[in-house]
């Protein structure tokens, strides 16, 4: 056992400190892991150390490195070592944070790595939640809590609301409950891609004067493909004139709030009813390190409470809560859960928040450096400004092309010589129906550096691409 864990930490170590080495991304087609991966079921056991390098060199390594310093694709997560560890602990120990009978210690983890997640981002002592997969898993949570504590029961004619840059994981949480494509409004953003409250004044007043009944509005701090903010305050305003429920979906974006400038987001993250937060993005912990965070958290039980639903929950009354304990598995939807809580705990333990503050202020300075280098450069088009370390620009095409078909085209030929290099990893999105090339710079490690290197070979395909264009 000592062997193989030491060896398993070498090879981690390894795999932390080189990362940068490499390319950020690697893969293999389907055909070529067949022979590797897929083989018959293992009757006999093998050599576990063996296993561990096998698993290192020709498996593990195949995919999206995050962590790599000009990995600039979807939310690079960087993970850190602590988390790596209270895994290892957490799950030698078989800690679960479900029932206080069943993990004591775990669930006091939980509970003051929330209380922390908490103060980080701003929010008011009586807040309270749980740590989930990620933010699919909490979009679900909160708006569950939302069409129960609003709707008692009757999905009839209710609306859901957002904008239509909100994550797909809020379409997918409307399916699972039960709402029909038609219940969830996906309203046009204004030009900034925010949500506009005057938008969905008008869309609220004409479905209550059509007989409708909305319930909540899902404000996105943070959209994925820009960055962009809701105006949260506004939003909270309308819902409570209009006795909504304002979930925010602030997975990557609520990290803002530790950074210097988010003495605003503190505020209006403050306004939500609900809120759902990744530190699997911008607090550097490994997937998966979702939470969701409630004002009040009897409402998650109202939903969630195992004695509510009516199968025989006999064998789980010696787990009922006695006075001051806290049963998690009765404010989310898992029974068994492990302990995400502890990569958080031990992670700002062993760093302290302050360290978290300027990497999320770091990540911030990447972003306007990559935008001012975007706009110096005559090759370069911004098309939205840095917004919580998120932007996105065009190439020019060499020939001045303008066909709109051909620039889209150029932008995913330019982000695939890019990945080609093994050198960056730049990848598009679709803005205002175009095609565009997206950076997200939140990586501690990167460096202004990094950035320029980024940008360099983006150009650099372009003049490789055919003069024509
Ligand atoms: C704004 C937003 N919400 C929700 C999600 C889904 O989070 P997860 O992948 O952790 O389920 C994402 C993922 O990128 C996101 O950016």
């Amino acid at each position: 056992m000592r062997a193989a864990g030491h060896h398993a930490v070498d090879l981690v170590v390894q795999r932390l400190c080189t990362v940068a080495d490499g390319p950020p991304h690697a893969a293999a087609a389907p055909a070529a892991l067949q022979p590797l991966l897929g083989e018959p079921l293992p009757e006999e056991g093998g050599d576990l150390t063996g296993l561990l390098d096998q698993l290192t060199q020709d498996v593990l390594p195949l995919g999206i490195r995050f962590d790599h310093p000009r990995c600039f694709a979807f939310v690079p997560t960087t993970g850190n070592y602590p988390a790596v560890l209270a895994d290892l602990l957490s799950t030698a120990h078989l800690s679960v944070p479900g029932a206080w009978l069943v993990g004591s210690g775990p669930s006091a983890v939980e509970l003051t790595a929330l209380n922390w997640l908490k103060q980080l981002l701003g929010l008011p002592d009586h807040w309270g939640g749980l740590f989930v997969s990620g933010g699919s898993l909490a979009n679900l949570t909160a708006l569950a809590a939302a069409r129960d504590h609003q709707l008692g029961g009757d999905l009839t004619g209710a609306r859901l609301y957002c904008s239509t840059q909100a994550h797909p994981s809020v379409a997918r949480a409307a399916h699972l409950l039960g709402l029909g494509r038609d219940q969830l409004v996906a309203l046009e953003p204004d030009p900034d891609q925010r949500l506009d409250p005057r938008n969905l004044t008008a869309q609220l007043d004409a479905d209550l004067a059509a007989g409708l009944r909305p319930f909540a509005v899902v404000a996105t701090v943070g959209t994925t493909g820009t960055g962009a903010v809701d105006p949260v305050t506004d939003l909270a305003r309308l819902c409570r004139r209009h006795g909504l429920w304002l979930h925010v979906d602030g997975a990557h974006g609520a990290a803002f709030a530790l950074s210097g400038r988010g003495h605003d987001m503190r505020e209006a993250l403050g306004r939500a009813d609900s809120l759902t937060f990744d530190p699997h993005k911008w607090l550097f912990q490994p997937y998966e390190t979702g939470c969701v965070l409630v004002r009040d958290p009897e409402l998650l039980k109202a939903t969630f409470r195992m004695a509510r639903h009516h199968l025989d929950t006999g064998y789980l009354h010696p787990a009922e809560a006695r006075h001051g304990e806290v049963n998690f598995d009765d404010l989310g939807p898992q029974q068994s859960r492990g302990l995400r809580a502890l990569k958080v705990w031990l992670s700002l333990k062993t760093f302290g928040a302050a360290a978290f503050r300027r990497a999320v202020d770091h990540g911030l300075h990447l972003s306007d450096h990559a935008a001012a280098r975007i706009n110096a450069h005559p090759g370069l088009e911004l098309t939205s400004k840095p917004s919580l370390g998120i932007l996105t620009f065009r190439c020019r095409p060499g020939g001045g092309s303008t066909d709109p078909a051909t620039v889209d085209r150029l932008q995913r030929s330019v982000s695939d010589a890019v990945r080609a290099t093994g050198q960056a990893l730049v990848l598009t999105t679709r803005l205002r129906g175009r095609t565009v090339l997206r950076m997200c710079t939140i990586n501690p490690a990167t460096t202004t550096a990094d950035i320029d290197t980024a940008l360099d070979l983006a150009h650099r395909a372009v003049l490789a691409a055919d003069p024509r264009l």
